[in-house]
């Protein structure tokens, strides 16, 4: 029976083997008082946490989970809990964002000879999880539907210019096409209004590139492919992140790579225009001016406006000019950056944790599990092992519940902690349109916080900061959960 008033709740705890499983173990030697709700689970060190185990934790019926190892500097493996800080910290700030109240997850330092501490870490956080009472269930929140308010005013204007400057694209590629494997860019798909990818081989192959606003996808993905090779690749600004992130992670080398530039003035919301367009037999005619994209599909002109259109994260692009570029090519667009709240996050955080859990009740229900989130992002790089497919160890069941598609959302967002540059190729390749984006970017907007602004992809030389640490970090002040 629990020294707290009412029912055992069920809270996991972490503990590494050297330090807080010896302050756990004095406790009980010492016969102090301790509720009994906790579970622990003994780990070499808390470095050895990963964030996975917590959600996972979380989803399958853990009221609460706290995370205890060794004191800053104190790690047997040296620098396990410093890594592990960070990691932690990030979860913590994301867990709100699934619906989950960051008071039900703690972590802490507790040393071989604090029994005594111990004693208070583990009452306290007992007492915190009765005062939240039990967990809310995934599968018991009442799904609920809601879009996101697109009505945004971007950055900059955005519009449908640069054509001008294809040929001259075209006369760089060219010039460097016999020194490389292939370059990667964009050329009509199944009419004039959609693309797919272009490998260029030949100077005929060129005479297919195309630019403007239907040049949705991201070309970055197929750079790790060709690796060891050398290769071209034409990038808006949002690629060249994903390029600069790929050179940041010593996926691809910079001197296998040539960088073709244009600058971006937006692109489209695909799913908005095959909407507006409908059932269609053939598409005659696209034409531009410089802030529509005009269709005419079937004898019927459908008007695009860009400022009401694009892609969600186009608003708050602040890099429209490729961050890095061998050949720069048409006029740079200067955009001062700005704190735009991306629409699909402006949404969640409109809403309360019951109504965030409800909403992915309702979103996962609609996912299909088809992977085609994770086989577009150009930094999901393991796809071959990826840990969803993986059955040693087991981390997830081909179950179709909204908890498991919930689960496999937040082992993508979670690996892309500190590396997603927000290209939005998960939610724009999501066949149901299922608004997974809003994870990266919570993500993004907490490492942006604890880590003085940090972005993914801005400079090849920064180090993602998941993998690094500092011994004192400023903005992470784990010692005031006491
Ligand atoms: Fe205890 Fe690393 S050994 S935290």
């Amino acid at each position: 029976m629990s020294v707290l008033e009412g029912k055992e709740l069920r809270i996991v705890g972490f503990l590494c083997n050297w330090c807080s499983y010896g302050g756990a173990d004095t406790a009980g030697v010492a016969r102090a008082t301790q509720p009994t709700d906790l579970r622990i689970i003994r780990v070499p060190c808390s470095g050895r946490v990963d964030p996975l185990f917590i959600i996972k934790a979380l989803f399958n019926g853990a009221d609460g989970v706290l995370v205890s190892g060794c004191h800053p500097r104190d790690c047997h493996y040296s620098a396990g809990n410093f890594y592990a800080r960070r990691r932690l910290e990030v979860l913590k700030q994301f867990l709100p964002v699934l619906g989950i109240d960051d008071r039900r997850f703690a972590y802490t330092w507790v040393s071989a000879s604090e029994g005594q501490r111990w004693q208070h870490v583990v009452t306290q956080f007992t007492k915190q999880i009765h005062d939240l009472g039990p967990a809310p269930r995934l599968e018991d929140a009442e799904p609920l539907l809601k879009v996101a308010d697109m009505a945004l005013t971007a950055l900059r204007p955005l519009g449908t210019g640069q054509h001008a400057a294809l040929d001259a694209l075209k006369v760089a590629i060219r010039a460097k096409l016999p020194e490389l494997e292939c370059v990667i860019g964009w050329q009509q798909g199944r009419d004039a209004a959609h693309t797919v990818p272009l490998f260029m081989r030949t100077p005929e192959d060129v005479d297919k590139l195309v630019w403007g606003p239907f040049n949705v996808c991201n070309p970055a993905v197929y750079l790790p492919s060709f690796k060891g090779k050398k290769v071209g690749i034409v990038v808006k600004g949002c690629d060249s992140r994903s390029v600069v992130e790929l050179l940041q992670e010593n996926l691809i080398a910079r001197e296998d790579v040539t960088i073709f530039s244009l600058p971006c003035e937006g692109t489209l919301d695909m799913a908005r225009v095959d909407q507006e367009l409908g059932r269609y037999t053939t598409i005659e005619n696209v034409a531009y001016d410089d802030a529509h994209a005009i269709i005419t599909a079937d004898g019927a002109a459908h008007s695009f406006c860009m400022a009401d259109c694009a892609q969600g994260k186009c608003y708050g692009c602040a890099t429209p000019s490729a961050v890095l570029a061998d050949e720069r090519l048409g006029t740079s667009v200067e955009v001062t950056p700005g704190d735009v709240t991306p629409p699909e996050l402006a949404l969640l955080d409109a809403m309360t944790l019951e109504e965030r859990l409800s909403f992915w009740h309702g979103q996962m229900q609609r996912c299909l599990r088809c992977y085609a989130c994770r086989n577009a992002c150009p930094m999901c790089v393991c796809r071959d092992y990826c840990i969803s497919d993986s059955r040693a160890p087991h981390w997830m069941t081909q179950e179709a519940s909204a908890k498991e598609k919930l689960f496999f959302q937040t082992i993508h967002a979670l690996h892309l902690a500190g590396r997603c540059t927000g290209c939005g190729e998960c939610q724009r390749a999501c066949p149901v349109g299922i608004p997974i984006l809003a994870l990266r970017q919570q993500i993004a907007r907490a490492v942006a916080q604890l880590f003085d602004g940090y972005k993914a992809g801005l400079h090849p030389e920064n180090v993602p900061p998941l993998l690094g640490y500092e011994v004192v970090e400023q903005n992470i002040h784990e010692r005031d959960w006491k």
